[in-house]
């Protein structure tokens, strides 16, 4: 490359069509990351004081009073993804 090419450079329409992908797909994944949020553990009693996979599966296993939708994730992790409620006690002993 001379000297007088190097110079000559400007971005071209193509340069600044690259940019503008670049830039969607940056606000695709910055935006996206708001959207992963599950359903929180509601802030009610029941829930505020169970302890125990065991005990949160009594109710949400299937057969339960409110049971998890098909295909839910086997973790044992509840508050992993669903947002703990506020004053859980479960955590003491
Ligand atoms: C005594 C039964 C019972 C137990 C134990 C229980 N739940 Fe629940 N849970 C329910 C019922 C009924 C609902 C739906 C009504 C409501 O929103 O309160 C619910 C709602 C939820 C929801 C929100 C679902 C929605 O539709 O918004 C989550 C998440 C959840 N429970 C997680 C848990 C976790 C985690 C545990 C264990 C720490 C647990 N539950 C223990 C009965 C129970
Ligand atoms: C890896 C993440 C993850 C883990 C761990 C997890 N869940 Fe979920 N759960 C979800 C997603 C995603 C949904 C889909 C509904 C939503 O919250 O948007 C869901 C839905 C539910 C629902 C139904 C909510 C409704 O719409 O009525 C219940 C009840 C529930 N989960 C209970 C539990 C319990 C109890 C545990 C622990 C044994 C648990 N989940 C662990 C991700 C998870």
């Amino acid at each position: 490359m001379t000297e007088k090419q190097k110079q000559s450079w400007r971005p071209g329409k193509r340069d600044l069509l690259f940019f503008g992908v670049i830039a969607t797909v940056v606000l695709v994944l910055v935006l996206g990351t708001s959207e992963r949020k599950t359903k929180p553990v509601p802030n009610d009693e029941v829930h505020q004081s169970a302890a125990s996979l065991a005990a949160c599966m009594t109710c949400h296993g299937a057969g339960g009073v409110h049971p998890q939708p098909k295909g839910h994730i086997q973790a044992g992790q509840c508050f992993q993804c669903h947002l703990q409620p506020e004053g859980w006690t479960g955590g003491k002993k």
